[in-house]
């Protein structure tokens, strides 16, 4: 077991991905660090949130601050949320049961993926209290969809979170290369009671994505049976074009999570942030809208909220602090997270989220800012 104590050296948030190496094998490491093909969009992720700088106000006073804010009414505390992250086991022990716990003792919304080691109900019950979103692959059977979503709904999740970008990801060069293989304790718990479907063999001349990976890949009809199969709110994770944003918004989904799956989907598709204002633009101030893809930091946060996110998911982040610390980790990174965002709303003269505008940023590169790399301690 690992221990149960903030490691020594960890003043910020992203402190935690630097001694991710220390707590993590090296083939998990590559797995969760890495994205798909040679991790172009990994970097373009981080790159964007380089491109912009913060601009200090003067005598603004934000002794009143806070960060509440309400996502379709549903009150949150802080514009963090812990976004689905699979198989959890590879981290520690106590996988989702830790991060649960984690996301009730700091207020945080946790959204359990759907592949996670762990089953939804014990995630549920360790998350007491707290928020929490239930994020969903739509199964090949519709009864097993069906299945899942009224587990979720009997386990007091509030919203589904359906993820539409990863019917197919290319694979992890770098987890190739680390000979990453994943361990039988960290399969996805919630679906071993579903018999898996028959697979049909290829015809002569299909291809092995188009008839093959793709045959179970989400339709337009696919989201509509959806959105009547369920009373809970349906956001929808994944989406970069700002015409996919205007239709889904148009189908009925509750919020969108603009997201490129932290680079784990198609190497070369652009950073989550860059895609930001255009969908912001194309659904309207009062679409719920998130970010993921490449927060590490309260300031990177800053810069979504600034961008047009009403709040932001964090991944990786949550697996490099469940691994060095369990679920002290997870609340400390958080806990981190918030006073690194608090701490740049009051540099920026911001009291409330709403006060965070596009006019808080300057566009870089500027001579004084390189990109930032946390130095080692
Ligand atoms: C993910 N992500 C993910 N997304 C999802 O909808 N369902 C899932 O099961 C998973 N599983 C998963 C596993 C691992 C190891 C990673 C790193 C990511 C994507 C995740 O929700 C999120 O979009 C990204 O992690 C955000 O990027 P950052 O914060 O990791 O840079």
């Amino acid at each position: 077991m690992p221990p149960e104590r903030i490691p020594p050296g960890i003043h910020n948030a992203i402190d935690y991905e630097r001694l991710a190496a220390q707590h993590l094998p090296a083939d998990r490491l590559a797995y969760i660090a890495g994205g798909c093909g040679w991790d172009r969009t990994v970097a373009a992720n981080r790159a964007a949130f380089d491109s912009w700088a913060v601009l200090p106000r003067l005598l603004r006073d934000v002794r009143g601050g806070h960060t509440r804010l309400a996502l379709n009414g549903q009150p949150f505390l802080h514009p963090f949320l812990l976004a689905p992250v699979a198989h959890q086991r590879l981290a520690h022990p106590d996988a989702e049961v830790a991060t649960a716990r984690a996301a009730e003792a700091t207020d945080t919304c946790l959204v359990a993926s759907t592949l996670s080691s762990t089953p939804l109900e014990a995630i549920a019950q360790a998350a007491g209290q707290g928020p929490r979103w239930f994020q969903l692959y739509l199964q090949p059977e519709r009864a097993h969809t069906l299945d899942l979503l009224a587990r979720a709904e009997a386990a007091g999740y509030q919203a589904i979170v359906l993820t539409l970008d990863a019917s197919i990801q290319l694979a992890s060069r770098s987890a190739l290369a680390a000979g990453f293989v994943l361990p039988p304790e960290c399969l996805a718990a919630n679906l071993t009671g579903y018999a898996p479907s028959a697979p049909t063999p290829l015809a002569p001349g299909d291809s092995r994505i188009f008839q093959g990976a793709m045959r179970h890949a989400p339709t337009r009809c696919d989201l509509d049976w959806l959105l009547s199969a369920t009373r809970l709110p349906v956001w929808v994770k994944g989406v970069l074009h700002p015409d996919d944003a205007r239709a889904l918004r148009a189908a009925g989904a509750a919020g969108l999570i603009v997201s490129n799956h932290g680079g784990r989907s198609l190497d070369g598709a652009p950073a989550s942030l860059a895609l930001l204002p255009a969908v912001r633009a194309a659904v309207g101030a009062d679409c719920p809208l998130l970010l993921d893809s490449g927060i590490r930091s309260g300031q990177d946060a800053f810069k979504a909220l600034a961008l047009g996110a009403d709040a932001v998911l964090v991944g990786r982040l949550q697996f490099y602090a469940l691994a060095a610390a369990g679920a002290l980790g997870v609340a400390h990174m958080l806990t981190l997270l918030a006073e690194e965002l608090h701490a740049c709303m009051a540099q920026a003269g911001c009291a409330t989220l709403a006060d965070i505008t596009p006019g808080a940023l300057l566009p870089c590169p500027c001579p004084c800012l390189p990109p930032f790399e946390a130095p080692a301690c």
